[in-house]
């Protein structure tokens, strides 16, 4: 089991759309694994497969504070099938250096999805849990929470990344010159 390099803001990656899993087979068995070494590694409360460079619709969810590892949800396809409410949450994530802000998601959802055991399952989520669904499903969709701040945030945060870029503490990608 290999710990997988997490991919950083501006990398390309992390804006393709990732395709559904057609075949739930052991290259999807092994991927979970280790997309799960690498959350407790980082350590983060939750991971998707973009994040890790691979384009598959796959997320991983650690999000019991009390009882970390015990259980991590391992979500194949997942897809919103209700949602409701609001709620406003300070977000951070793996993807993006140094930085958080308020995002406003629903306060409520229930997630559809294929366990690793090809079973179909139904997940209530409120709050917290369901603020952290909707960051890892907005992965899924090439979406960070930074997509979902003011321009005049994001623009901030692009001049300080660039600074940390300049500082060599965050690589830098083409793209990145191309958006600027
Ligand atoms: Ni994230």
């Amino acid at each position: 089991m290999a710990l997988l390099r997490i991919r950083k803001y501006p990398d390309p990656v992390l804006k393709i759309p990732a395709q559904p899993v057609t075949q739930i087979d052991g290259s999807v068995a092994s991927l979970i694994e280790s997309m799960v070494q690498t959350m407790f590694a980082a350590p983060g409360i939750g991971l998707a497969a973009p994040q890790v460079g691979d384009s598959r619709r796959i997320i991983v969810i650690d999000a019991d504070h009390d009882n970390p590892g015990r259980r991590v949800l391992k979500l194949i396809n997942p897809e919103i099938v209700e949602i409701e409410g609001k709620v406003t949450w300070e977000e951070a994530c793996l993807s993006v250096v140094d930085y958080s802000a308020e995002v406003q998601r629903a306060s409520r959802i229930v997630v559809r999805a294929l366990t690793l055991e090809e079973r179909e399952v139904e997940i209530e989520a409120q709050q917290f849990l369901a603020v952290v669904f909707q960051h890892e499903l907005d992965h899924l969709d090439g979406k960070l929470f930074i997509d979902r701040i003011s321009r005049l945030k994001r623009e901030l945060y692009r001049r300080k990344l660039q600074k940390l870029i300049r500082e060599g503490k965050v690589p830098s990608y083409d793209s990145f010159a191309a958006e600027t």
